[in-house]
């Protein structure tokens, strides 16, 4: 048995600027078998990868994402805010990420980031990308705006979806099953409730928490046997599932 699954968190971002090219490469030499990356929408309507709706806080520019085009994001360095060996590193599109693992036997969960700012029309882009990659079977898009993952399905059902939630939810499982979602991607604090998870098991709702960094809480969740591990250590998760499962 292989155990839970490690997805590096913006890619390995504990070790290299989240979200950019090197973190999915750290995350790649270190074995992650997935990773989790943010998705914006420019002016010009291309998919980048970024976690805040703003450049203010990885890069040396400011502003929304938004309000900027394509060829103005990739005017930005988003790498030195992290560390000068990182400097020049460019805020992705979605499809140089795919290009990196599309021949890799990796998972990657794609978190639309459709809320406050609303990006119209972000779900069918995404969907129609991970098509054009042949790659709808390894994807999982989730999001904190449920209404993109019921979209998400009604273009597509074979894509699978996560529900993104912080607060303690009562039988989560029913509620994932009310927006036809195949997972659950709780803050994993959620999860210390061993009847949250037994509902989920038993029910067919997968499990992906996030972000689990510490080493207690992930050898936790491995023993939970949780679908996949959210984590900006990769390197550690694999380490500790490794120990236990052997
Ligand atoms: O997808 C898991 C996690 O990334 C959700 O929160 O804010 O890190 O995107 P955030
Ligand atoms: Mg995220």
């Amino acid at each position: 048995m292989k155990g839970s699954l490690i997805i590096a968190h913006r890619g390995a971002s504990a070790y290299a600027p989240e979200n950019t090219i090197a973190s999915f490469l750290k995350a790649i030499e270190m074995n992650s078998d997935g990773i989790e990356l943010d998705v914006h929408m420019t002016k010009d309507k291309a998919l980048v990868v970024c976690h805040d709706e703003t450049v203010n806080r990885t890069t040396n520019g400011d502003g929304f994402i938004k309000d900027h085009t394509l060829q103005e994001i990739k005017e930005l360095d988003a790498g030195s805010w992290f560390g000068e060996q990182f400097r020049g590193e460019k805020i992705p599109v979605l499809e140089e990420v795919m290009d990196l693992i599309k021949d890799k036997d990796m998972l990657l969960n794609i978190e639309l980031k459709n809320a406050p700012i609303l990006y119209e029309g972000i779900e069918k882009r995404v969907i129609d990308i991970i098509k054009s990659y042949n790659m709808e079977e390894r994807v999982i898009i989730s999001s904190f705006n449920h209404f993109s993952l019921i979209e998400v399905k009604k273009y597509n059902p074979k894509i699978k979806t996560g529900v993104l939630y912080m607060a303690g939810l009562v039988e989560p499982w029913v509620y994932a099953k009310r927006l036809k979602a195949d997972a659950l991607h709780p803050l994993f604090y959620n999860l210390m409730i061993p009847e949250i998870v037994k509902g989920c098991q038993e029910n067919g709702i997968m499990l992906n928490p996030f972000t689990v960094d510490d080493d207690k809480f992930i050898a936790a969740m491995i023993k939970l046997n949780v679908n996949g591990i959210i984590t900006n250590y990769p390197d550690r998760g694999i380490k500790i599932r490794d120990n236990i499962i052997g």
